[in-house]
């Protein structure tokens, strides 16, 4: 018998399991979910690690602001409430991901350790690699790639990461990536480095 509730029907017997997919693959998933204040390096730390993994026969997914903002999320701003859903629907997007055997790599500032935490129970511990990118304030201001942090101190952009909106550095990373006075390749290689013991079968 399936299990009944509001009328959705449980097919998850009848699926092809998690361990089947990672079998085909040739690979153990998880997601690798930085966090870090705008501008730390997150996306290009991302872009790195991805082609690597590619080099390597890894199958993975990067998903950022870039393409998750402008799509699923193109609803939801940066108030606390918007970055909670923001969180949880990646966590969420995340999770099928991974049962689907594929590495996703995850940059999203991801500012409090309860939405973290959030992230954290929605994909399971074991899972979830939380990667601190800890570039300081004064350095992503000074790179300000985007001009943001400019405007965010005019005032123009309201509940800026780190300017008007808290950054809480993380309790529970499982490594902490310094980017200060070094190159992307020495950044990206100790997250590689990390990262081939996880998922490596
Ligand atoms: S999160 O807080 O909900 O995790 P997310 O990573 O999706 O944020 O988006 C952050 C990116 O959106 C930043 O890198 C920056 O380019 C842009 N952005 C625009 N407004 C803000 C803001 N008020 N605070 C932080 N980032 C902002």
């Amino acid at each position: 018998m399936k299990e009944e509730h509001n009328n959705i029907y449980s097919v998850f017997d009848e699926l092809l399991q998690r361990e089947d997919k990672q079998v085909l693959l040739k690979q153990r998933s998880k997601v690798i979910w930085m966090t870090g204040l705008s501008g730390s390096g997150k996306t290009t730390i991302a872009k790195y690690l991805e082609r690597k993994l590619h080099d390597q026969g890894f199958l993975t997914q990067v998903l950022d602001g870039d393409n998750v903002r402008t799509g699923i999320n193109n609803n939801l701003g940066f108030s606390e409430e918007d970055r909670t859903e923001n969180i949880r629907r990646i966590s969420e997007v995340s999770k099928l991901f991974l049962n689907c055997g594929v590495i996703t790599i995850n940059s999203f500032v991801s500012p409090t350790n309860a939405i973290r935490k959030q992230a954290r129970d929605i994909i399971g511990k074991e899972d979830f690699l939380e990667i601190f990118i800890d570039t300081p304030l004064e350095v992503c201001e000074s790179r300000d790639v985007k001009g943001l942090y400019a405007k965010a101190r005019k005032g123009e952009i309201k509940d800026f990461t780190g300017i008007s909106a808290p950054f809480e550095k993380p309790d529970n990373a499982v490594l902490t990536v310094q980017t200060k006075n070094k190159t992307i390749e020495e950044s990206g290689e100790e997250l590689l480095q990390f990262i081939l013991k996880k998922i490596n079968i």
